[in-house]
């Protein structure tokens, strides 16, 4: 197991700043812990992309906001653009008032907050340009400084080599990256190879914002919190497993990105598996980083590869065409700006995965996700078995809806978006004098269960690289066993030339979905509402 690198003495503060080392994953006690953090840098290359805009200075302001980033920090922008650290800060501006809530948003705040924020155009894989930060990070040489590189993965490793080379890393640095991490094996190894000759696996923090969501991070309580489902979480007792990410938006502005991933890169490599390991992990031992992330790695040690033809089976591709998502038409893919007239490029995947352990041999789970669908929902649901014997089988006068005696078998759904919550679908008798059962849900909403704002999940994770905490970040090996197992069916598309089927926007994706889990007589939930 590495270590978490210990605290540098001279960067001691006032307060204390502690380097967690019984570290766990978020909880709402954990957010504003009374231990004050210390002021630090934060250095974002790729400063005036997407991400920075969308999701990176909106989470910095709302940290900052709440206390979590204290008033001294900075945070500066990289990238290759001309611009002034005014035109920058308006930019920024603009992002976090579109990025933030009516109720979050402060303009003051967001001002006091924009004037630690500086830019700085320049090449980050250029020693020389990189090294003009020296009298900048000189004003405030004890800070732990956090680079987050938000650029392709081909620059992590340029760009860790240049802050090697300039001096800028030390015991205390830690550096973020974001997937993909490369777009194959081959290239995974070679940018984490890259990387760690540079600094220390401890200090890198692989984002997979899937696992900063809150309902994500519920799994592992409800899994490991409650003795109720623990003897049920298995073969016998459960039938199959549904893990579905569903997105409306389309590809949107990033074609030249996607038209290089697809699918299968952009979402299964990475959250898909992710919330696929915390279903089927063993208990760790405890929340210490590393024994999560150890059983995360034994579950994908055990997936077994979808190999040759087996992707025709055990896969389906698909490319959505034109159609309408809430009354809106829409493109298809091939019709976006940036995309190549004769793409072949996924937007959706769905496929059949086998874990081979005890704990789960036969068991199907089922995995899909897809842009443009028909609604926006991402949800996890664990099917349980039948019950062995329906003693209301005999029943006359039946349920009410045609099927006379019929028991559904209880099923648990667990929300992540839109709104999260934990459902426990069960048998319960209807009010009345027949004997007539339905199925009715026992519902956790989380938004109305607990008040006040919940953390998101950049916010979660970047609070986490401040504070040191790993947790929810992926190591090198759990990225590099999840390609490994992704070659497979890349592999094994190309050359059993798997191709799209297309799907209409607005849909649930292409039909040959429903022969995927016809086969198992398993249904998705929207084929048998
Ligand atoms: C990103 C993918 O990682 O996740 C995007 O690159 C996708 O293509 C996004 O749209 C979905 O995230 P969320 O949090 O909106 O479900």
């Amino acid at each position: 197991m590495s270590s978490l690198p210990l605290p540098d003495p001279k960067f001691a503060d006032t307060a204390p700043y502690r380097y967690p080392t019984d570290t766990g994953p978020a909880s709402a006690t954990r957010v504003g812990s009374p231990s004050a953090p210390i002021e630090l840098d934060i250095v974002v290359f790729g400063g005036h992309g997407d991400l920075a805009q969308k999701k990176l200075l909106p989470s910095l302001y709302e940290l900052y906001r709440d206390g979590h980033i204290p008033e001294q920090s900075r945070v500066v922008g990289i990238g290759r653009k001309a611009m002034t650290d005014d035109e920058y800060r308006a930019m920024m501006a603009e992002a976090i008032e579109q990025g933030t809530t009516a109720a979050e948003y402060n303009r003051d705040v967001a001002n006091r907050f924009l004037a630690r924020v500086v830019y700085r155009e320049l090449d980050g894989a250029d020693e020389t340009q990189l090294g003009t930060l020296g009298p900048f990070f000189a004003e405030a040489p004890n800070r732990p400084r956090t680079y987050y590189l938000a650029t392709p993965p081909r620059l992590f490793g340029p760009i860790c080599r240049t802050l090697g080379r300039c001096g800028f890393l030390n015991a205390a640095s830690r550096v973020v990256i974001e997937k993909p991490i490369g777009r194959d094996l081959a290239s995974a190894r070679a940018i984490n190879q890259q990387i760690s000759e540079h600094i220390d696996e401890a200090q890198v923090f692989r984002i997979d914002h899937y696992l900063g969501k809150e309902t994500v991070q519920n799994l592992l309580c409800l899994r490991f919190g409650n003795a109720l489902f623990e003897p049920l979480w298995r073969r016998g007792r459960i039938e199959y497993v549904q893990i579905t990410v569903a997105e409306t938006l389309g590809v949107e502005d990033r074609a030249p990105y996607y038209e290089t991933a697809g699918a299968l890169r952009d979402m299964v490599q990475n959250h898909l598996i992710q919330l696929l390991c915390l279903v089927a992990m063993e208990p760790p031992a405890s929340l210490h980083p590393d024994s999560v992330r150890d059983e995360k790695l034994k579950v994908l040690s055990a997936l077994r590869p979808i190999i040759g033809e087996t992707v025709r089976e055990k896969t389906v591709r698909g490319q959505y065409t034109a159609g309408a998502i809430g009354g809106r038409s829409v493109n298809g893919y091939i019709d976006e700006a940036g995309v190549a007239p004769d793409s072949d490029v996924e937007t959706y995947v769905s496929m059949q995965v086998d874990i081979d352990n005890w704990r789960w041999a036969g068991i199907p789970f089922y995995l899909r996700t897809g842009k443009r669908m028909h609604e926006r929902l991402s949800e996890i649901i664990v099917q349980f078995e039948p019950v062995p014997h329906n003693i209301f089988s005999n029943r006359t006068g039946g349920n009410g809806d045609g099927r006379p005696g019929a028991l559904d078998a209880n099923r648990l759904v667990i929300r992540l978006q839109p709104d999260e919550g934990i459902r426990l679908q069960m048998m319960v008798k209807q009010p009345g004098r027949h004997m007539r059962l339905k199925p009715v849900s026992l519902d956790l909403n989380l938004a109305t269960a607990f008040a006040g704002r919940s953390l998101s999940a950049y916010e979660r994770l970047l609070l986490d690289v401040t504070r040191g905490d790993p947790t929810l970040f992926m190591r090198r090996d759990e990225v590099e066993a999840a390609w490994s197992w992704t070659d497979h069916i890349l592999r094994g598309w190309e050359e059993h030339e798997v191709r799209c089927k297309p799907y209409v926007s607005g849909s649930w994706g292409p039909s040959k979905a429903v022969q995927l889990l016809g086969r198992n007589q398993h249904t998705w939930p929207e084929d048998n509402a």
